[in-house]
């Protein structure tokens, strides 16, 4: 492109920009004041669920706040002094980038969850933090992802789906079910039920990840989930002991490493790590693939275009569609950091702040995803995306460890159902994600000719 053509359409991309950002409080404010909720905080706090609402409402800020500094913590879940809100592609990646000025917060709850120790996501960028993936990185391999988990992930979600007549309730009867089975089959866990290793994944995750006001109640009730878990594992690792079988699974890994001295393959060091694998597991993929669905049902030209790749079987094509579905709403729309000194993000630029030690840094990846300055034409559906472009799942240092097996599973997962005729939403309100009271999609029926 001519300098003058890529000035250009740089100008008309910071105009537009500017525009939508103008345009959004407008397109908020019916969302706001048709919400429920006594007073308008409460109806705010109702519309900013939606994720079309968090959107529009970042698009105002890319424009005109791309990096707000506020002395207000909004988070009480963790110490902090206040709260910055970062908005465009760039400024994400910066803060996710600089580990050592913006560190994450998870280290006490990751200790009180595995009743001791931290796990790597809650270790700054140390040696042990470097141990501690290099150590799992043996134990769960890329290559598993094509040769074990996507097969079965696919070989499950079929019979699932399968035993169905024309009808679905997906996160109780396919998308919590093929995490799950990950968990038991793959990571090796055995012996407990399901439904229990789903509600502790799902409350451990809350406390967590999800629960930024720390309520007393979400705490106690992950904590006893977390001790549960723990003895679950114990157990498994006992009796996989007891048994004296080597499996080729995660655990049978561990403990052929434990058997070689492998530093950090204690038992209680390979229970911090399955309790680890299991919390990252089980509700994140179920609410991946509800989301993605969901997505793609209100895009009917979308949903039909997955759907013709489905039945083709093109995974490639298919999995497009539906990653493209997520960035629409993905599991996670900030990832939170807390900065350790005071920092500037965006030096140079007109939008440079200054970030003052202490305060709680909300990098958002689903604002990030529709930054037109970075995305080609951020609004659209598009399946030509390059994959770089996506922050589904985090970015840097703590990239989710299981990325390639999200990126195999998901897909996996909603292809039998993509690939049923007819397939629409159940009417009324069985039709719609409901969570139950949880932050995880627990019904969201769909249905079939
Ligand atoms: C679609 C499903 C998933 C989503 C949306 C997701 C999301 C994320 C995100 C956003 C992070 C980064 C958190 C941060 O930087 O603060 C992360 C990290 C992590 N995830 Fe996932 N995750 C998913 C599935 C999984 C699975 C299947 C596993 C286990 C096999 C897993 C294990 C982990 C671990 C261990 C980390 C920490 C990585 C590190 O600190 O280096 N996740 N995930």
């Amino acid at each position: 492109m001519s300098f003058l053509a890529s000035f250009i359409t740089s100008f008309a991309t910071r105009f537009r920009m500017l525009l939508d950002g103008l345009v959004a409080p407008f397109q908020v404010a019916p969302a706001i004041l048709t919400a429920s909720g006594d007073g308008l905080k409460a109806k705010a706090a109702t519309a900013l669920k939606d994720p079309r609402v968090q959107r529009i409402s970042l698009r105002l800020m890319r424009a005109f706040l791309p990096n707000l500094v506020l002395s207000k913590p909004l988070i009480t879940a963790y110490p902090n002094t206040g709260t910055a809100i970062v908005t465009r592609y760039q400024d994400v990646v910066e803060v996710l980038d600089r580990n050592a000025d913006f560190e994450v917060v998870y280290e006490p709850k990751m200790r009180a969850i595995t009743g001791g120790e931290n796990f790597f996501l809650g270790m700054q960028d140390t040696a042990l933090y470097e141990r501690d993936v290099a150590n799992l990185r043996l134990a769960m391999r890329r290559d598993d992802v094509a040769a074990i988990v996507e097969p079965a992930a696919r070989r499950l979600a079929e019979q699932l789906v399968a035993k169905q007549t024309n009808r679905i309730d997906v996160p109780k009867d396919l998308s919590q079910l093929v995490p799950t089975a990950i968990v038991t089959d793959y990571f090796g866990i055995a012996g407990a039920k399901n439904d229990d290793l789903i509600d502790w994944a799902t409350m451990m995750f809350w406390y967590l990840f999800i629960d930024l006001a720390g309520d007393s109640t979400i705490a106690s009730k992950a904590l006893d989930a977390a001790a549960s878990c723990r003895s679950a594992i114990d157990a498994a690792i006992a009796s996989r002991k007891a048994e004296g079988v080597a499996r080729d699974d995660v655990l049978g890994r561990c403990l052929v490493l434990q058997k070689a001295n492998q530093p950090g393959m204690d038992d209680l060091g390979i229970r911090n790590y399955l309790i680890g694998l299991v919390i990252g597991a089980i509700p994140t993929i179920s609410k991946a693939s509800v989301q993605a669905l969901d997505q793609l049902l209100d895009r009917p030209q979308a949903l039909e275009s997955a759907q013709a790749a489905a039945r083709a079987g093109d995974d490639a094509l298919l999995a497009a569609h539906v990653f493209e579905a997520f960035r629409f709403n993905p599991v996670n729309p900030v990832i939170y950091r807390r900065a350790a000194c005071d920092a500037t993000i965006a030096s140079g630029s007109l939008r440079a702040r200054k970030i003052p030690k202490g305060t709680m840094v909300l990098a958002s990846n689903l604002s990030a995803m529709f930054d037109p300055l970075r995305m080609e034409a951020p609004e659209s559906f598009r399946v030509d995306r390059p994959w770089g472009e996506y922050m589904l799942w985090g970015y840097g240092m703590h990239t989710c460890f299981g990325a390639h097996i999200n990126r195999a599973v998901v897909p996996a997962i909603l292809k039998p159902l993509l690939a049923k005729p007819g397939l629409r939403r159940a009417a009324g309100s069985a039709g719609r994600i409901d969570a139950g009271g949880t932050p995880f999609p627990q019904h969201f029926s769909v249905e079939w000719n």
